[in-house]
């Protein structure tokens, strides 16, 4: 690779995002099956503010980079691999390892970002895009003239969803912080402030007979709202703990313990549905199928970006060398949509 140099964001232990630390090595070669992808554009995911904390339920051991996702061009294939995929831009969902400017990934597991989309465009879609698109329509299977509640409707995870839905002919009910709701009223989503008043409550009078689905990454006891604002034949999608975020103890039992809950309430006869999603589902026992799913879906999600359904939301872009600013400002609970890094 000439003379570029491999920079890499690592995470040494449970640090402030101070604490991360940048290294240096030598660009790797794609081997057998892979290629090496040159990053052009990388993001902060909610996992990566767990993963500081060691709270991420599924983290490899200290030390270790960072990054659930990342964009950029194939610059070298290795034996076995299809050789026009050089030079392609393609987007790649990896749990870790994305934040450094050189990338290797299995090619099969990488999926070709159309012309005319830009690189921390698309960084803002792969994880959420694909995670949101799953809930929505194989989970949920959302029907227009449906209600849904979405929690955290301005995040990351949540403002694609919010967006896909809108665009399926959903009503959207969406808790946020009281400064998101102009934006969400906008996006015609209905607010609700999750840190004002009883949420349960004010969604029960906006949605009296129930809601048909609800999206609950928050956990905690809360989930059990989320069950009983369910109309008859709705879906609940519990698929994260963020009110555990900063809990001390085991960092499995918080979805333990969600698991636990929602394969109760499905196997008891109720007319109601409730699943744990769990984007990796699949990954290790049907390779195939799961890639073949995700690369259906995150090119559904690119082409409701062309077509306009969905705008991209990036709430900064920084460099590599600033992941500590990058992680603050993700975590300041100011900003909306994603923050990029960039190499
Ligand atoms: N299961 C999976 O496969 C999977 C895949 C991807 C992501 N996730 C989960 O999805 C969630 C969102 O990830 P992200 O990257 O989109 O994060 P993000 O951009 O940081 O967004 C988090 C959102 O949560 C909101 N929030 C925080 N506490 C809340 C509460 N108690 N009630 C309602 N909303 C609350 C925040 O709202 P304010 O800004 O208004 O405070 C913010 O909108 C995370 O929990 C993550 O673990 C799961």
């Amino acid at each position: 690779m000439g003379t570029e140099e491999l920079v890499e964001v690592v995470l040494p232990g449970k640090v402030e995002p101070e604490g991360l630390r940048i290294r240096h090595g030598q660009v790797p070669v794609a081997g057998p099956g892979q290629v090496l992808i040159r990053m052009e554009a990388t993001g902060v995911s909610f996992a990566e503010q767990q993963m500081r904390r060691g709270r991420y339920y599924d983290q490899p051991a200290f030390p270790f980079v960072p990054g659930y996702d990342l964009v950029g061009t194939v610059v070298d294939t290795g034996a076995g691999v299809e050789p026009g995929l050089a030079g392609v831009r393609v987007a790649a969902l990896v749990k870790v390892g994305g934040w450094a400017s050189h990338v290797l990934v299995d090619a099969a597991d990488v999926v070709p970002v159309p012309d005319g989309i830009g690189a921390a465009q698309a960084e803002t879609l792969v994880v959420n895009g694909i995670t949101a698109w799953q809930m929505l329509h194989r989970k949920a299977r959302v029907r227009a003239g449906q209600t849904i509640l979405v929690h955290g409707a301005n995040g990351g995870v949540g403002s694609v969803l919010v967006q896909l839905a809108r665009a399926a002919g959903v009503h959207v009910i969406g808790t946020a912080s009281a400064r998101h709701h102009d934006a969400l009223r906008a996006q015609g989503v209905v607010p609700v402030d999750y840190r004002a008043g009883d949420v349960a409550a004010r969604v029960r009078e906006l949605a009296p007979g129930g809601v048909d689905a609800v999206f609950d990454h928050v956990g905690g006891r809360g989930i059990v709202d989320s069950w009983r604002l369910l109309a008859p034949g709705g879906t609940l999608v519990s698929y994260g703990s963020a009110s555990t975020r900063d809990d001390e103890g085991s960092k499995q039992w918080p979805v333990l313990k969600l698991l636990g809950r929602v394969w109760l309430w499905n196997a008891l006869p109720n007319r109601r549905h409730a699943y744990f999603y769990n984007a990796w589902a699949g990954h290790a026992l049907a390779k195939d199928r799961f890639r073949a799913r995700l690369r259906a879906d995150l090119t559904q999600v690119f082409a409701a970006l062309q077509r306009g359904d969905i705008t991209a939301r990036i709430a900064a872009q920084l460099p590599l060398a600033r992941v500590a600013d990058a992680l603050r400002l993700a975590e300041s609970g100011t900003v909306a949509g994603k923050v990029v890094l960039t190499p």
